[in-house]
């Protein structure tokens, strides 16, 4: 990775390249809502990453606050756990400017039996200018954004998408490869219950990477031909030259009945150490959405370590999610 340090800030090498990117006045984004990569076309992708560039250089500064979302209001609406997402999205949501109340769905009329609808019928009342929402079915995001009159942000649904970490993981290649397209990804583990896997397929596809899947058959979709990718069955071969290995956590909330053997054998032939990482190319970069589980998906050795742009990852989640509030709020009334 090349990284100046310059009195004590980080430069990349994208700090260096702003003339040819829009500012935050040029970009239009043509959608209501963000549900997923698919429905994206390469533009907007690519104005999103430019977009959020900014906000990287935003959120280095001690004043970090635009107007943006001034008088606006933002529900976060968590239905599954999270800790990257939720809080970026608060932050990135305050950092604009707009009022963002987090619902405690554990303590909400949800747990009296409320539907998501009438979940989202309730809130709609109090006529909030954005909603993010994560589910554990897949499509209840799309279903919600059909029922309520303001813009839907898909933060993770089921299997199916969670789009702004996709957008967080191509900010963070771009930045320390300089390029998306000619790439070549793998990523490793649970592909079967990941939305996160689904949505980088998508989204390095359209910008031109190829990508790899690896893992065991038993966490591999049975219709993984129709996603385009070349499947590998060992990290050896699937490796082989990569530039970006991504690794996933076994998703265990999502599994019914056994899908390893055992977290020890898990690990051994699918776990990335130092070894493993060694079949990649002498520079290739490695990256985990988080939460991890250190000795079953990733050593520590390897997610500590000089290649790895697990923190950067987390840093670029704040600054994505500040792009996509802002291209949104474009599209919004009065606006
Ligand atoms: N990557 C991700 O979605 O993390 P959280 O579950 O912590 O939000």
């Amino acid at each position: 990775m090349q990284v100046l340090a310059i009195v004590g800030a980080y430069l990349y090498p994208a700090d260096f390249d702003m003339t040819s990117k829009p500012t935050a006045t040029s970009f239009t984004f043509p959608h209501r809502h963000l549900l997923g990569i698919e429905g994206l076309s390469a533009e907007d992708i690519t104005g999103l990453l430019d977009l959020s560039e900014e906000f990287v250089v935003l959120n280095r500064e001690v004043e970090k606050k635009r107007a943006t979302l001034r008088g606006r209001t933002q529900i976060n609406l968590f239905f599954e756990a999270s800790t990257r997402t939720q809080s970026s999205f608060e932050l990135a949501g305050k950092r604009l400017g707009a009022d963002v109340m987090n619902m405690s769905v554990s303590t909400s009329s949800v747990k009296k039996g409320e539907t998501l609808i009438d979940t989202a019928a309730t809130l709609n009342a109090m006529h909030p200018d954005v909603l993010i929402v994560r589910h554990s079915a897949s499509g209840a995001v799309e279903l919600l954004a059909r029922k309520i009159d303001c813009s839907v942000v898909n933060a993770g649904d089921g299997a199916h998408e969670h789009p702004t970490q996709a957008l967080l993981d191509a900010l963070t290649i771009r930045r320390n490869k300089g390029r998306i397209e000619g790439l070549t990804v793998a990523i490793c583990g649970d592909i079967l219950h990941s939305r996160v896997a689904r949505s980088n397929i998508l989204l390095l596809h359209r910008l031109g990477a190829q990508v790899r899947v690896v893992g065991p058959s038993t966490l591999l979709p049975r219709d993984i031909d129709r996603f385009g990718v070349d499947v590998h069955r060992d990290m050896k071969s699937g490796l082989d030259g990569v530039d970006i290995v991504m690794m996933l956590r076994l998703q265990r909330e999502r599994m019914n009945g056994s899908f390893v053997p055992s977290v020890k054998e898990y690990f051994h032939y699918w776990g990335l150490d130092e070894a493993k990482l060694r079949y990649a190319k002498p520079d290739a970069l490695v990256m985990h959405p988080g939460p991890m589980n250190r000795g079953v998906e990733i050593d520590s050795a390897v997610a500590d370590g000089a290649q790895s742009l697990i923190r950067e990852q987390v840093e670029m989640g704040v600054a994505v999610r500040m792009a996509v509030l802002d291209a949104l709020s474009r599209n919004l009334p009065n606006a």
